[in-house]
């Protein structure tokens, strides 16, 4: 069977969601999108597919069974609650909500009308992200203790509606959004405090650079960072285990393993040597033979497992990949993140 969607907020996401559904998801069939920028209709003649006059037109096609909201986050709560009262299962672009109340409101009307609710947390499909998940999975440098997950840009630019409060705009939940979700995907542990800097160095109104500390039940700690006022670069992912650390560099995944050597060659002369930095024991160069240098695993990803998981779950009843559940999750730790900075002190929690 072939699935009917619309998409409501047609700008640059909306665009990307139809143009990727219309490549890669052979069971799913745009129909026809809203806006609310009249203008819009012109875009959607010329990519073929119907401008619904209205909301309501929308909400009152039958045909319809699944519907993606890709407008600024302010609206997602009423938009994916009114969808779901009108029989449509909701795709819903992230962050979900502007908080972790505003989510439990749609989650409860999920329950209610039976409809499938599901964030778009496209960056789990994320090469950098899955090479790291494999790593851990596969246990190649041992336990980790802590990861470093970074988007760093220095534009010093947040495009239109993200620069505005009142429409849930800054980096927390632009992009941090993503990175907390990939965290709670990748450590199955509680997080237990959450410390938070967020820093307003060139918007008046929102958080355009922020570092926030996961501490995790099980000990690992993590650090988020978003910036955009960044100059030099730090790398993507930086992850160190017990036995080992690993780099992903940048999006295009290039980085390397460094983990100890199989024969685990830890005794040498430990003798003081002379570094340009003077004597020191502790921080000069370990001998190179009781490292191994490893590349990258080989990893495939294919983001049309989201939409295809989708379809599966209202055809079979399949488990969904991103269950509300996790981004109650998400949201309840950027709960915590804007409190952490509010108050200047940790937030202990149990997430
Ligand atoms: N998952 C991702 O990788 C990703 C990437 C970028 C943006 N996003 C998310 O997608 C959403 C849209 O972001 P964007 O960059 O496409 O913004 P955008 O400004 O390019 O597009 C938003 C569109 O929504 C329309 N709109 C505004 N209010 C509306 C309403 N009440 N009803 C109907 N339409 C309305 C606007 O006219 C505009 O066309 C945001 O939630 C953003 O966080 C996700």
């Amino acid at each position: 069977m072939m699935y009917k969607s619309a998409i409501i907020g047609y700008g640059g996401v909306g665009n990307w969601h139809h143009a990727s559904i219309k490549e890669k998801i052979s069971r799913m069939d745009v129909k026809g999108v809203w806006d609310i920028r009249p203008e819009v209709k012109e875009t959607a003649a010329k990519n073929g597919v119907l401008f619904y006059s209205s909301l309501d037109e929308l909400l009152n096609d039958k045909e319809l069974d699944i519907v993606t909201i890709a407008t600024p986050n302010n609206f997602h709560k009423e938009l994916s609650i009114a969808c779901m009262k009108a029989g449509k299962n909701v795709v819903c672009e992230k962050p979900v909500t502007l908080n972790s109340g505003e989510l439990e409101e749609i989650i409860k009307v999920s329950e209610q009308t039976g409809k499938i609710f599901s964030v778009h947390q496209n960056r789990r499909w994320d090469k950098d992200f899955v090479i790291v998940k494999k790593i851990l999975n596969d246990n190649i440098i041992g336990k980790p203790y802590y990861i470093e997950s970074r988007v760093q840009g220095s534009r010093r630019s947040l495009h239109g509606w993200r620069g505005h409060k009142v429409n849930g705009g800054g980096m927390v939940y632009d992009w941090g959004v993503h990175l907390i979700d990939q965290l709670l995907f990748l450590i199955d542990s509680p997080v237990v405090s959450v410390d938070a800097s967020l820093y307003n160095i060139f918007s008046t109104e929102v958080d355009d650079n922020f570092k926030a500390t996961l501490k995790f039940d099980n000990g690992i700690n993590a650090l988020v960072e978003i910036a955009t006022n960044c100059f030099i670069n730090q790398p993507r992912w930086h992850v160190s285990c017990r036995e080992g650390t690993a780099v992903v560099e940048d999006w295009d995944c290039s980085g390397k393993i460094v983990k100890l050597s199989d024969n685990k060659i830890m005794e040498w002369a430990d003798d003081i040597v002379y570094t340009s930095a003077g004597p020191t024991r502790t921080m000069a160069p370990r001998p190179s033979e009781t490292v191994t240098t490893l590349s990258l695993p080989e990893v495939e990803t294919d983001w049309a497992d989201y939409y295809n998981n989708i379809i599966d779950t209202i055809e079979n009843n399949a488990e969904l990949i991103v269950k509300p559940s996790q981004s109650l999750r998400v949201m309840n730790v950027i709960d915590s993140i804007f409190e952490a900075s509010a108050s200047g002190q940790s937030v202990k929690c149990r997430i």
